[in-house]
């Protein structure tokens, strides 16, 4: 075997070896939410659901949960995607961003957003 053609299968092998990296969260500069000030759902939770177009699909009459600002509280409570026991594994914060989810999800700031806003409790507020 030629050594150019051992060099090229080498470049080939790193380059599969490569492309099976895959980063859920697209890496972004955040500032940390601080977990004592208090995270409003009407100002900060329900507009992530519509600038991120989460509605485009998640709208009224559409595929569940409605996610539209009028009703999003309601379906995050009454589909139980919060979880206040454990909010790790809230759907509302787990499952956008997940593999089986037909979207890319959040961005790292909004999830921590989601996150501490949960932890509070996820109150209408
Ligand atoms: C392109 C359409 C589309 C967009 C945009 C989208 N979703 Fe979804 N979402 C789906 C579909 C379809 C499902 C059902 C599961 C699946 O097939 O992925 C789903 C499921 C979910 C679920 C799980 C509900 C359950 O019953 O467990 C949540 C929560 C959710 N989406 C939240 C979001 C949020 C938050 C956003 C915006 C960041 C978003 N989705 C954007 C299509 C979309």
């Amino acid at each position: 075997m030629k050594k150019s053609y051992v060099y090229f299968l080498l470049v080939m092998f790193g380059l599969l070896l490569n492309a099976c990296k895959y980063d859920f969260i697209v890496p972004e500069v955040t500032t940390p939410v601080d977990p004592t000030v208090p995270v409003s759902f009407s100002t900060q939770i329900a507009p992530i659901f519509n600038t991120e177009t989460c509605v485009s699909c998640h709208k009224t009459g559409g595929q569940a949960p409605d996610l539209t600002t009028a009703n999003a509280y309601n379906s995050i409570k009454t589909m139980n995607l919060a979880n206040t026991t454990t909010p790790e594994s809230s759907i509302i914060y787990a499952f956008p961003g997940s593999s089986s989810h037909s979207w890319k999800g959040y961005t790292a700031s909004e999830a921590q957003l989601i996150l501490t806003w949960i932890k509070q409790g996820a109150l209408n507020n």
